[in-house]
């Protein structure tokens, strides 16, 4: 391989294009009522800009090699789906705010350098396990995401509409717009660690932790900026924070793919890095072979079943030249079950030689329903399976590369636990979301906190 040729692409171009994936099974298949508007609609797509460039999403898989040995730690989190209306400034900015706090309780008490990638900037397809809800005893399609259909309970608001894929695109391009100003234009400077806390009244019952680790950054950039080191202090300044999303709807993903005027090879330009969902990652179905052809880095979300399809071939097919930092698995077991199945599949993995890295979902299999019908999830069961996470990969050969979390900047009570106690009596007072139950702002620096010190621990 030339030292340009960063992926295998070329040697599968006979038989990958970027609408390949038609002629294989699509799981949460849309139904759009007019292809010829869909078509139009993808037309448009394909003449707009670039949301990543690809040198970007290059220097993500950089990073995803190095956590892939344990050199550094992902840190993936943001919304379940994000949604139209709330796409707006304040929200984007407090939801950045949590994820720069978080990256310095890691980076900072863990002793790691951590890698912001953000659920966001393009969230906005959800794979769904029923096709219907049933609505006074009526049923009526699911809500598949914004990108989608309306989430108003409706059977009208649930007809898929192409148009929204635009109306995606536009929002991503804003929410990156401000996730680059914000990062590179002086906010995320670590001189702001004080700043960041102050003004989220949120993060108050966490100051004891907080403001004595933020007054010692402080000291250490006074220091810095008393040596007049140019290079640390423009480290310091700024912070890259990638952008990823499920690769669910491949209209949008196929319309957003191009080549790459640099290195001649196929990127998805719609995010730095794309997964594919536990319903969607099928060897031979159509979203396995979308990827593939593809050199953006790849998540496989992988949960319990993966004993009884062929995760090998998923892995394989996916990168068959085993280059680093290309997949990342990003497994999702559920507390009661990670000891269980997490050595399997390291097993499994090191048997094949695949190069990999691992980051723990603790949210998707930690699901449950409280009496009168709300999805939630209890910190005990996160915390419980990170830390096996953590031991699993401390007792074999292989590294904790990164943490994927569902969280948001807001004061919701979606999750239960946390120092500020939310139980099921309390979830009713802010619950928002519109899909899976995410941590509130507090919940997720308090379990920042948590997994630094068990960072800390297995330095
Ligand atoms: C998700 O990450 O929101 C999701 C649907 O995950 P999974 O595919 O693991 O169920
Ligand atoms: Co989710």
């Amino acid at each position: 391989m030339s030292m340009v040729d960063h992926g295998w692409h070329s040697m599968n171009s006979l038989d990958w294009s970027t609408s390949s994936w038609r002629d294989f099974p699509v799981s949460q298949k849309v139904e759009w009522p007019n292809l010829n508007h869909t078509a139009g609609v993808m037309t448009q797509l394909a003449n707009l800009p670039a949301l990543v460039f690809a040198e970007e999403t290059r220097s993500l898989q950089r990073h995803l090699s190095e956590a892939a040995v344990g050199e550094s730690f992902i840190l993936q989190c943001g919304d379940c789906a994000e949604d139209f209306e709330r796409c707006n400034g304040p929200r984007i900015h407090r939801l950045l705010r949590v994820i720069l706090q978080m990256a310095t309780v890691l980076s900072y008490a863990g002793g790691k350098k951590v890698v912001g990638v953000g659920r966001m900037a393009g969230q906005y397809a959800k794979p769904r396990s029923n096709a219907y809800d049933t609505i006074d005893g009526i049923p009526i399609p699911v809500y598949r995401g914004d990108m989608i259909n309306g989430p108003e309970a409706t059977a009208d608001a649930r007809i898929p509409n192409p148009d929204r894929m635009l109306q995606a695109y536009f929002r991503s391009v804003a929410t990156l717009n401000l996730v680059r100003a914000f990062t590179t234009g002086g906010y995320a400077s670590l001189e702001n660690v004080l700043e960041w806390h102050t003004a989220s009244s949120s993060a108050i019952p966490l100051s004891d932790q907080y403001l004595p680790l933020a007054k010692e950054i402080e000291r250490a950039v006074r220091f810095l900026k008393a040596q007049g080191s140019d290079n640390g202090m423009r480290d310091l300044r700024e912070s890259k924070i990638y952008a990823s999303h499920e690769a669910l709807l491949l209209e949008y993903e196929e319309a957003l793919t191009r080549v790459d005027t640099l290195t001649g090879d196929w990127y998805d330009t719609s995010a730095h890095f794309l997964w594919v969902g536990e319903r969607t990652r099928q060897p031979e179905g159509a979203h396995v072979e979308f990827l593939r052809g593809v050199n953006n880095p790849l998540g496989i979300k992988v949960g319990p079943g993966f004993l009884n399809d062929d995760i090998a071939r998923v892995i394989d097919k996916l990168n068959p030249n085993n280059i680093a930092g290309r997949i990342s698995l990003i497994t999702r077991f559920g507390a009661p079950r990670i000891g269980e199945y997490l050595p399997k599949l390291t097993q499994l993995v090191e048997k094949e030689g695949f190069n990999v890295v691992w980051i723990c979902d603790p949210m998707h299999g930690n699901t449950v329903s409280t009496d009168d019908n709300r999805k939630t999830r209890r910190m005990t069961d996160m915390l419980s399976e990170i830390k096996t996470f953590f031991d699993v990969h401390a007792c074999g050969k292989t590294h904790a590369g990164g943490i994927h979390l569902e969280l948001t900047g807001e004061d919701v009570t979606e999750c239960l636990g946390g120092s500020q106690n939310i139980d099921e009596e309390t979830l009713s007072e802010n619950y928002q979301t519109l899909c899976d139950p995410r941590l509130n702002a507090n919940q997720s620096l308090e379990l920042a906190f948590e997994i630094a010190s068990i960072l800390e621990v297995k330095k």
